[in-house]
């Protein structure tokens, strides 16, 4: 694999350094559009990937690595996001009879979303996503459409999107490990060019591109401190009439309220803003979405998030009150996973 540098506008590559996995594929993907925003972004990625992605000699990285070059070689093409199940089909070398494949992905865990079939290895995610992906998929027009899936962990509703049609995928995640089980998935598709998922913060999508004809910001914005800066820069990477999903926690009301917790909320850290549905569609008809549409509204129950053995943490039955459902373990009321389609109308 090679690194690059940026040197005065040439990318060159260097030595004693190797990165985790080359995104070059795709930002030759990005740059071919000729869109200008575009070709000014994709100097600045490569150099975050370089930096991001390359060897630091800890030891996790390089059990990763090593957990990469492992894989079993199963040709192009032969990774099938039709279903329910993400899966690898064709022909594997070995269905995992020695049951070292699972051992490696096990040890890739916590995986949240999916689930996953690799070479006799059924990857169990926290979170049955093709749940969720049937609450909006069929709102959605992917055919030959640019995405952008801000907090995309391990890219599972890019390759769907993909599936569905979409032209190309960018995928917004600052977490490597979910990086790194993107990769173990993507080297398998027919155009692995088609999808990146670039190490990196939401804050640090440029302002204003104007690009993607869909946005997709799902399970991020209830932890995000300025949750109005996030919407603003999903309403900045889309074009006009470009379509934002929006899928998040939120209390059922339709009058325009928020909670600010004091601390934690259904135990989890770093929620700032809990508002309600009436809120969540001021906030986007401010900003300038139009064309506002309340898509799902469903409570999640354990047979779509649980603890799994590729997922051994706490989840969904350990936040909630264990006398009162309708309740957090803190006395909050029990939010609700809304699904909101909106329309970039400027
Ligand atoms: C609850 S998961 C949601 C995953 C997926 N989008 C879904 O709906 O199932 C939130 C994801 O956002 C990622 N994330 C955390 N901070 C982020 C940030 N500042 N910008 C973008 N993504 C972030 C997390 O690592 C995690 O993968």
């Amino acid at each position: 694999m090679k690194r690059h540098v940026d040197e005065g506008g040439v990318w060159k590559p260097t030595l004693n350094a190797s990165p985790l996995f080359d995104r070059s594929d795709f930002f030759e993907r990005m740059e071919a559009t000729g869109h200008p925003a575009l070709l000014q972004w994709s100097g600045r990625l490569r150099e975050i990937c370089d930096q991001r992605l390359v060897s630091n000699n800890d030891a996790l990285f390089e059990s990763w690595k090593a957990v990469l070059d492992r894989l079993p070689a199963v040709g192009r093409g032969s990774l099938d996001a039709h279903g329910e199940v993400i899966r690898v089909v064709g022909q594997c070398q070995s269905s995992d009879p020695t049951g070292a494949l699972r051992a490696d992905l096990l040890q890739l865990n916590p995986w949240r979303i999916g689930p996953y079939h690799l070479c006799g290895v059924d990857v169990d995610t926290e979170w049955r996503s093709n749940l969720k992906w049937e609450r909006f998929a069929s709102k959605v027009y992917f055919d030959d459409a640019k995405v952008l899936d801000v907090g995309c962990n391990n890219g599972y509703f890019g390759f769907k999107a993909l599936a569905a049609g979409a032209d190309w995928v960018m995928g917004v995640e600052p977490f490597l490990l979910y990086t790194v089980q993107h990769e173990i998935f993507r080297r398998y598709l027919a155009d692995p060019a088609a999808i990146g998922v670039m190490p990196i913060k939401a804050a640090e999508i440029p302002a204003d591109l104007r690009i993607f004809d869909v946005a997709l910001s799902m399970g991020v914005l209830y932890h995000r401190k300025n949750p109005i800066g996030h919407l603003e820069t999903l309403h900045g990477a889309l074009r006009k009439r470009g379509q934002l999903i929006l899928e998040t926690m939120a209390i059922e009301s339709d009058s325009a309220d928020v909670i600010v917790p004091k601390n934690k909320f259904a135990k989890m850290r770093g929620i700032w803003f809990m508002p309600t549905v009436g809120m969540l569609k001021r906030w986007l008809k401010r900003i300038g979405f139009e064309e506002i549409e309340v898509v799902d509204v469903s409570v999640t129950d354990a047979s779509e998030q649980r603890k799994t053995p590729f997922m051994p943490f706490e989840s969904l039955s350990d936040f909630l009150d264990p006398n009162d459902a309708a309740k957090t373990i803190e006395g909050y009321p029990t939010p609700v996973r809304v699904v909101i389609s909106a329309v970039r109308g400027r």
